[in-house]
């Protein structure tokens, strides 16, 4: 729901930024023809809603002319329709980081028309700080409200909102009356990175521990528009869990139960990561009914399955960069924002996905996949090898440094017409040494500890699909008997390759 402008409450009570409250149209004046623009938003929480439309009529109007008119666009995850949707159809994009997954803009990058780097979520802050991006024009952050002194209240996601608004020349903040103003004290926010070689230690053991301060700081010399808005996030209908998605949360939550009672993990686990989409949110579905207590999550993106586990109690806390409710979720958080304070925190994606922090609280991680090949490479970015469906978002950053990691899929795609398990996947993210366990709707692979030929065989017995099943095992034995000075990790080279190639000729693997 909207307010109406005369009935808004002041929230914008530094009087030197309130002397520069703008429309977007006249905020968006400050972008120029080949800047590097970095905007707030996460999975569709948290991004401007006004400024990048005003930028995409700018664009047209300039194009219109026939005068040439394009940015490049950081950001901390994915945005919005009215982010990269808008951008994307006003063609005024030529270069993308560090993630996207709207459907217009997949297309151009697909196409060639925007160049895209598809970088680990914890490392675009550092990399951008590094100077590997070039620099930074603009800064557009959309944040809650702002204080008498100008620190900045942020809204539904932190992503890299710190590091934009220390490194933009210009920034432009929009102030969303959508957030509920209870949004104060969500946040933590660590001043504490420094360039190597003078890091120190990240002094967090814990989840919900606070290592920094609750507000975003803001040069207010840098800041030459602020925008009023008031609208939603873009929160996005979760689909209820379909069979094959409660197949496989049921199998990994019967393994995390397997895990306690080998003592390998403790009672109440040990802090989860959830990546996105319906089977990571079913998954959190499954542990609502399981007999697992006092869970905490240390993860990047808070879906509805995880604010469900806050509600029931079964889970403490958790820490994240964002939320990624449904609408359903969003209005129940929004109505009582006040009771979940102190249980969930917001951090920035370079500490919410931190190499360091993973590894030291142990997290259980869960992300999708698009394939995985017998030996436990993982794709989870790219179609038949060249088209790129989103990106590596923070998938690398959990599970390479992952106490345990699952990467879950269903075993075919396409209507069955592709299988999930392939010889030798068509692009690499993850690689063998860091995959863990794989699960699809017909069972769980379990390759800890496991020789190359070893994971093959589990592989091909517990996840690949039946009608699949008998070729990969085909494929194993005479890759085996081709060459027996090779058989560490047997191969047949062309005919790897040939699984994914025989499906762009023929729409059969
Ligand atoms: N071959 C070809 N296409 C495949 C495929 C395969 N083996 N597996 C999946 N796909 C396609 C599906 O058909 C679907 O395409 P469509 O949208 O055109 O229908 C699309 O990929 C998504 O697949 P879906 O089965 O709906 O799974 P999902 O929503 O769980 O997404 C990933 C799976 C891998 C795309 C998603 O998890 C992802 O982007 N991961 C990388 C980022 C990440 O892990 N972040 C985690 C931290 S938040």
């Amino acid at each position: 729901m909207t307010t109406p402008a005369a009935q808004r409450e002041n929230r914008i009570t530094c009087p030197v930024l309130r002397s520069r409250v703008t429309s977007a149209e006249e905020a968006a004046t400050h972008v120029a023809p080949g800047d590097s623009v970095g905007i707030s938003g996460f999975t569709g929480a948290g991004h401007p809603k006004a400024v990048p439309q005003a930028i995409a009529r700018r664009v047209e109007a300039a194009h219109a002319r026939g005068d040439d008119f394009r940015i490049g666009l950081w950001s901390g995850a994915s945005t919005a329709p009215e982010v990269d949707g808008v951008l994307a159809s006003a063609h005024a994009l030529d270069k993308r980081l560090p993630y996207n997954s709207d459907p217009a803009l997949r297309r151009l990058i697909n196409t060639g028309e925007v160049d895209y780097v598809d970088a680990h979520l914890s490392h675009s802050a550092q990399q951008a700080w590094f100077g590997f991006y070039g620099d930074l024009d603009v800064a557009v952050v959309e944040v809650a409200a702002i204080l008498p002194n100008g620190l900045l209240v942020p809204g539904s996601s932190i992503g890299n909102n710190k590091t934009w608004l220390d490194i933009a020349d210009k920034v432009i903040l929009e102030v969303n009356h959508w957030h509920p103003r209870d949004l104060e004290g969500f946040h933590d926010l660590y001043y504490g990175t420094a360039l190597p070689p003078h890091r120190i230690p990240i002094q967090l053991t814990h989840p919900m521990q606070r290592i920094g301060d609750p507000y975003l700081r803001v040069d207010p010399a840098k800041v030459v528009a602020v925008v009023e808005t008031d609208a939603p996030d873009r929160n996005t209908p979760l689909t209820a869990p379909d069979a094959d998605s409660r197949a496989m949360a049921e199998l990994l939550v019967d393994f995390l139960r397997h895990e306690v009672a080998a003592g390998r993990l403790p009672p109440s686990l040990l802090p989860l990561q959830s990546g996105v989409g319906n089977v990571a949110n079913a998954v959190m579905e499954g542990l609502l009914t399981s007999e697992f207590e006092g869970m905490t999550a240390f993860t990047e993106v808070i879906q509805d399955g995880l604010l469900d586990l806050l509600d029931s109690g079964k889970l403490r806390s958790l820490s994240s960069t964002s939320f990624g409710l449904s609408p359903v979720g969003a209005a129940r958080f929004r109505e009582n924002a006040g009771t979940y304070k102190g249980r969930i925190l917001l951090r920035s994606q370079e500490i919410s996905n931190h190499p360091e922090l993973v590894r030291r609280l142990g997290v259980i991680a869960v992300n999708g996949m698009i394939e995985a090949d017998l030996y436990g490479n993982v794709n989870s970015t790219h179609v038949l090898g060249s088209s790129i469906m989103n990106g590596i978002g923070g998938s690398g950053d959990f599970a390479r440094n992952a106490y345990l990691n699952f990467f879950v899929s269903p075993s075919t795609a396409k209507g069955g017409a592709i299988s999930s398990v392939v010889p030798m996947v068509s692009h690499v993210d993850h690689t063998e040494h860091d995959v863990h366990v794989l699960v699809t709707e017909r069972g769980l692979a379990d390759l800890r500890g496991l020789s190359p030929t070893d994971r093959a065989a589990r592989v091909i017995a517990e996840c690949a699909h039946p009608a699949y099943a008998d070729r990969l095992a085909d494929y194993v034995e005479r890759a085996r008997a081709a060459r027996p000075e090779a058989r560490h990790t047997p191969h047949l080279l062309r005919e790897a390759l040939s699984w994914h190639a025989d499906y762009l000729e023929t729409g059969h693997m």
